[in-house]
């Protein structure tokens, strides 16, 4: 018995340590140390011995499976440990590698420069507000001063929806929409797409304004042309000069257009200004005391000024752009050179 034992534990001992994987180290268990198994059938045979020395057998016997047990958990662990380290060394990945870059996108040019533009005038203490794009004649028209036969209507080519609504042809009309809305004093920016029936390289049928309006007791022509020197500074640069030409609004009076020195000859004279070292960039003006009248605004008390300028206008002179037609194309090579 005693020799059966000793074989059985060789055996189980050489089946333990050439078992090449888990798999098969568990059928090899079950095999010696299961229910089934050949340790059992050991037990079993000892009906055969005599019965004062199956105590002691039995005590070997349980002795061998201990000691199995435990030798079979710790290789079950080593090889666990083995098949652990050879994923690990399979599935290793070279974070030293650079990454793929992810297609970002970027500010669209005119975006960008409404932007700047509100944070300049934010900057002066304005508020930004909008107004609907689909307008009434009133709006656009009747209550900025211009009456239904008035010449002024025809300077812009307006999209009519019908005899009453239109698309707007100027961001003017949400200074009566504020004025309306509040009691001076009133200083707003108003920023959105305008409409006309117009097409070539420095005009689009759709484009955008800012519009400026401040409104307040004691407000001059001064205040205007330091607000818009500034601006203008601000915009373009420190050594940037602007000139006020007289001109005409229905809404305003008097009425002014406002020119920068040229940005790319610095006011010498190139092909961007027809040589005339001058560039246009916004209309502005007092606001008429008539327009003042008509929101409600006592105009002995007072005094304001507005202006509006092309967003297209100076986004073109920022960036050196010669034809509006290029902002609306999206040409993914003309917008990426903007991405910062
Ligand atoms: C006006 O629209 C007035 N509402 C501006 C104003 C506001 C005057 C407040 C006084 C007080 P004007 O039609 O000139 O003015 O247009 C203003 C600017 O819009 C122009 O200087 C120009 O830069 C731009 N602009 C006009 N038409 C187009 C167009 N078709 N495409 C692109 N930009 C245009
Ligand atoms: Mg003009």
């Amino acid at each position: 018995m005693k020799e059966q034992i000793k074989e059985l534990r060789q055996e189980a001992l050489a089946a333990l340590t050439s078992a090449v994987d888990l798999v098969q180290l568990n059928e090899r268990k079950v095999l010696y140390l299961g229910k089934k198994g050949k340790l059992t059938a050991l037990l079993r045979g000892m009906g055969n011995i005599p019965a004062e020395e199956r105590p002691k057998v039995g005590r070997v016997v349980n002795e061998l499976r201990d000691e199995l047990e435990s030798l079979w958990t710790d290789r079950e662990n080593e090889l666990l440990r083995k098949e652990q380290e050879a994923r690990l060394q399979k599935e290793k990945i070279d974070i030293s590698l650079p990454g793929r870059q992810p297609a970002l996108g970027a500010f669209h040019p005119l975006s960008l420069t409404i932007q700047e533009i509100k944070r300049i005038f934010i900057g002066m203490g304005y508020q930004v507000v909008e107004g609907p794009e689909i307008e009434t004649d009133y709006y656009n028209f009747e209550a900025l001063n211009i009456p239904k036969d008035h010449p002024a209507r025809d300077m812009q080519d307006t999209f009519y929806i019908t005899d009453n609504i239109l698309l707007r042809s100027q961001t003017s009309p949400v200074q009566i929409r504020t004025m309306e809305k509040q009691k001076p004093p009133v200083r707003i920016i108003a920023p959105g797409k305008v409409y006309r029936s117009d097409s070539d390289v420095t005009h689009s049928p759709m484009f955008h304004q800012i519009e400026g309006l401040l409104i307040d007791k004691n407000i001059t022509f001064a205040d205007l042309k330091g607000t818009i020197q500034l601006f203008a500074q601000r915009i373009f640069g420190k050594n940037t000069k602007t000139r006020f030409r007289a001109s005409y609004f229905p809404f305003t009076e008097p009425s002014a257009e406002v020119d920068v020195s040229c940005i790319m000859c610095q006011g010498t004279g190139c092909r961007v200004c027809s040589d005339t070292g001058w560039l246009e960039i916004l209309g502005s003006g007092m606001v008429d005391p008539r327009v003042l009248e008509m929101v409600g605004y006592d105009p002995e008390e007072y005094s304001g000024f507005a202006f509006g300028m092309g967003v297209e206008r100076i986004a073109m002179l920022r960036y050196g752009i010669n034809d509006i037609r290029l902002f609306f194309d999206n040409d993914v090579r003309f917008l990426q050179q903007f991405k910062r």
